[in-house]
């Protein structure tokens, strides 16, 4: 299976050379635990390997993950004037509309979520696209319904040879039973932590699930440096 860097050299050497090419792949993890981070190094990666971007952002704006990438000196910004690279903000506009449609006098069921819509525009011959944060589309809808709208995105996206990072957070996960695990072709989780012997705490990643991949159950611990991620060696301290 062809495989498409993450952007972290460490995890890609876990993933046997990266994420499977065109699948989609879920990011799970409490707040600030590194998922937009984590989101950012793909994206960075991918447009210096040429490949066509789109980053769907729920929560910031596009000028706030630049400030981001920039800090961590990710420099995403050519990438954008070029077009190589488009940074999309999506509103969950359901309540909002449920709200005015109620107003109106409409049913609650005429509003749609503009995310599926925002995809079904995605251009063919993109390659790699970034949703974060999938979270706020859990809201307001029952799982069933959640997990049908997982299984049409994984499934759009997997059409147009899209390799996908759902990025989405504990919480929404843990409202939806953590249902997005069986849509997704694999899941990473992002969590932090206090070590029992040192009482500090760390960051830690797990792989539980990557199809057509072998994986290592150890939890591999990483740092979030100046330059973004770093998951250290096994077995190596940080003193
Ligand atoms: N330059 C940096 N050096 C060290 N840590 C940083 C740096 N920039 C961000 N961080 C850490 O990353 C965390 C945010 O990561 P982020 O990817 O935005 O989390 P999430 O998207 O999971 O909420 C911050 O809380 C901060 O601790
Ligand atoms: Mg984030």
């Amino acid at each position: 299976m062809e495989r498409v860097s993450t952007g972290i050299s460490e995890l890609d050497a876990k993933l046997s050379g990266g994420y499977p090419k065109g699948r989609a792949i879920l990011l799970t993890g409490t707040p600030g635990a590194g998922k937009t981070i984590f989101g950012l190094h793909f994206v960075q990666r991918s447009v210096i390997d040429g490949k066509k971007c789109m980053h769907i952002a729920t929560e910031e704006s596009p000028e706030d993950i630049l400030i981001q990438a920039e800090i961590l000196g990710l420099n995403l910004k050519p990438y954008l004037d070029s077009g190589q690279l488009r940074i999309e903000r999506v509103f969950e506009t359901r309540t909002e509309s449920a709200e005015m449609s109620a107003q109106l006098g409409f049913g609650f069921e005429t509003t749609e979520i503009n995310l599926l819509e925002q995809l079904k525009l995605v251009p063919d011959d993109i390659d790699v696209v970034v949703i974060d944060n999938m979270g706020v589309f859990a809201l307001n809808i029952d799982v069933k319904e959640f997990r049908d709208i997982l299984d049409m995105i994984s499934r759009l996206l997997t059409s147009k040879g899209c390799t996908t990072l759902m990025v989405m957070d504990d919480a929404a996960h843990n409202l939806t039973h953590g249902i997005a695990e069986y849509s997704a072709y694999g899941s990473i989780k992002l969590m932090m932590k206090e070590n029992p012997y040192t009482g500090v705490r760390e960051r830690y990643l797990d792989i539980p699930k990557m199809r057509s991949t072998k994986l290592s159950l150890e939890l591999s611990v990483f740092d979030i440096t100046s330059e973004g991620i770093k998951i250290r060696k096994s077995g190596s301290k940080n003193e």
